[in-house]
């Protein structure tokens, strides 16, 4: 009973992960092509807000419900190779989301507060929402693959 509640509990945390960094993705690609200060400003502080409410939760609901299960089911952390996998895949995803895209979230975030409404956005914002894109599509390959690993064992 408590290792499905535990699996129930990880697996959401998978979809809630996977599902916020794809669909946030989507609508800042969608507001900046606006090209309008307001509109994008607002996306760049919903993404920050979306890391708060469901990319930290999710990842809490990954770390508790998968070591949870490993720890009462005795698990080795280190045997299998799906398991492995799976730490592996998580931490690079982590790695590339901690050393790379919240710095550049935070550079954003600075940039957008001070837009004028008619000037316009400067181009150093728009290298960095290019660079925020490429890797944040980097950083969720590996959370996909974990997915398809614990899956396939
Ligand atoms: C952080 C380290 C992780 C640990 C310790 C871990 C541990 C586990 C364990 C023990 C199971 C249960 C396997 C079973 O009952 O047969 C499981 C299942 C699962 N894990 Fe993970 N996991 C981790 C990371 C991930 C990640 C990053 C993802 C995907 C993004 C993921 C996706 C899944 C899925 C979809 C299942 C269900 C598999 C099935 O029942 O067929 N896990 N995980």
């Amino acid at each position: 009973m408590l290792y499905s509640v535990l699996k129930f509990l990880h697996v959401a945390g998978v979809v809630l992960l996977i599902g916020n960094v794809t669909i946030t993705a989507f609508w800042k690609v969608y507001s900046d092509r606006s090209n309008d200060p307001r509109i994008v400003a607002n996306a760049q502080r919903a993404v920050i807000a979306a890391d708060w409410l469901f990319t930290f939760p999710a990842i809490t609901l990954i770390i508790v419900g998968g070591y949870g299960m490993a720890l009462i089911a005795n698990m080795d952390l280190f045997a299998d190779p799906w398991l492995v996998w799976g730490q592996v895949l998580f931490l690079i995803s982590g790695a590339l989301w901690l050393g790379v895209l919240v710095p550049v979230q935070i550079r954003q975030a600075r940039a957008a507060r001070i837009f004028e409404p008619d000037a316009p956005i400067p181009e150093s914002y728009w290298r960095d929402g290019r660079r925020w894109l490429v890797w944040g599509i980097a950083a969720t390959v590996p959370l996909v693959a974990a997915t398809y690993v614990m899956i396939a064992k």
